[in-house]
């Protein structure tokens, strides 16, 4: 379940174009997270949209100025409100807001109000033309509250609003991403003894080559690997994900690498194991792999009868070996006594944790959306999840191996 579920927001908006993606951030947010959100907009919002649309997506009328308000009251409301909310984020931020804020500015409601606001609770996401944002006065203002602890959504690089201003930087990243920030503010509050971990997934499959078409693999899509880290990223962990071949997009807020073959991921997993604290190897690393791979393409009728096959380098038995202080995470894949073989595994490996999934048992383990797992700890007891989201199993899984090492 989201964080935000139910949480206080002041959405601010300002003056930019890309304010017209801000109404269904605040649908998202109201209609599926239950959020109450209150509305700031700038005048210069109000050119760009009307505050009607805010209005009937929060449920709430908009604070569309400083000494101006529905019910004739205004009050104090510039404190209230900042104090009652959980989060406070500018989205889309013109240049114009965040020269405001460095400066100490409070010349309409929204700039007074993120004057209310604690750096840490409030989230930035600049968007602009690329030459509006890469001038040295954006930027330098940009490092000002980076390092105030502001939490900045940092724009993508893409095609820019019109035909003419190309392609850049300074585009507001998509829905997913927003909410991605969102969550991972909430989090830090909550201060997740995930926060600042240095934490190494793999995910998907590898592909061992036959000829330079042909390949064997296994079933593996990376979306367990891919919800570990998000959900990992978004509770503030810094995430390195190492992914086999998939169709996916890269997990929001995480570094990821991509490689082919179980020799590839060994040394790319390898390459960054000291300096982590956990490793979770979620990855369906090929077991096996084909001798001598032809070159090209084999012709048809040149294709043997059978192939000499090798075993590939098991990669979780080298990190059991040359383990440190590492939590040391494995997942299996039984059809059958899943936790007696899971602990032979475990006790071979030298793991923390092992978590089996049987792709026997409906919507579990390869390329669905959820899956069941049994989680066993080193003490050899095994707590068994119901069947639901990946989401939802990657988070349980932190929790269980963050709350105690057996
Ligand atoms: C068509 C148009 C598009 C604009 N888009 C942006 C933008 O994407 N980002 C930005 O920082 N300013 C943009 N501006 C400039 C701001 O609207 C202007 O700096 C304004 O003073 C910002 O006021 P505010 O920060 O109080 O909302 C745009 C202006 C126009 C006319």
């Amino acid at each position: 379940m989201s964080v935000l579920r139910g949480k206080s927001i002041v959405l601010g908006l300002t003056g930019g174009i890309a304010i017209y993606k801000s109404a269904p951030l605040l649908r998202r947010l109201t209609r599926d997270l239950g959020c109450d959100v209150t509305v700031v907009m700038t005048s210069s919002a109000q050119e760009f949209m009307t505050p009607l649309i805010f209005e009937t997506f929060s449920g709430k009328e908009v604070i569309t100025g400083m000494f101006e308000s529905e019910s004739g009251i205004v009050g104090t409301r510039h404190i209230d409100i900042i104090q009652r909310a959980d989060l406070v984020a500018v989205i889309p931020a013109t240049a114009n807001i965040l020269g405001k804020i460095t400066a100490g500015i409070a010349d309409d409601a929204l700039s007074t109000m993120l004057l209310v606001a604690e750096p840490e609770k409030t989230i930035i996401a600049p968007a602009m033309n690329k030459n509006m944002y890469l001038n040295t006065v954006v930027q330098r203002n940009l490092q000002q509250l980076r390092e105030l602890k502001y939490h900045i959504i940092e724009p993508e690089t893409g095609e820019l609003a019109t035909a003419e201003e190309g392609w850049g930087i300074g585009r507001l990243p998509d829905e997913k991403t927003l909410i991605f920030h969102l969550e991972k503010a909430i989090s830090a509050q909550k201060k997740s003894p995930l926060a600042r971990k240095r934490i190494l997934i793999t995910g998907g499959p590898t592909r061992e080559a036959i000829d330079d078409i042909r390949f064997i693999s296994n079933p593996s899509t990376g979306k367990m690997g891919i919800a570990l880290a998000e959900t990992a990223a978004k509770a503030g962990a810094f995430v390195n994900y190492i992914s086999g071949p998939t169709t996916l997009p890269d997990p929001t807020g995480c570094k990821t690498q991509y490689v082919v073959t179980a020799e590839e991921m060994k040394a790319a997993v390898l390459d960054l194991y000291k300096d982590q604290d956990i490793v979770v190897m979620a990855a369906a690393v090929e077991d096996i792999r084909p001798i001598n791979p032809s070159e090209g393409k084999l012709k048809k009728d040149k294709i043997p009868e059978s192939l000499s096959l090798k075993k590939t380098d098991d990669i979780l038995l080298q990190l059991g070996k040359n383990k440190k202080d590492q939590i040391l995470v494995g997942f299996s894949v039984e059809v059958e006594n899943e936790v007696t073989n899971s602990i032979s595994k475990m006790e071979k490996k030298n793991l923390d944790w092992i978590i089996v999934n049987n792709p026997r048992e409906k919507g579990s383990a390869f390329a669905t959306d959820t899956n069941q797992v049994t989680i066993i700890n080193k003490k050899h007891k095994a707590h068994s999840l119901p069947l639901q989201s990946k989401v939802d199993i990657a988070e349980a899984i932190w929790q269980t191996i963050t709350k105690s090492k057996d």
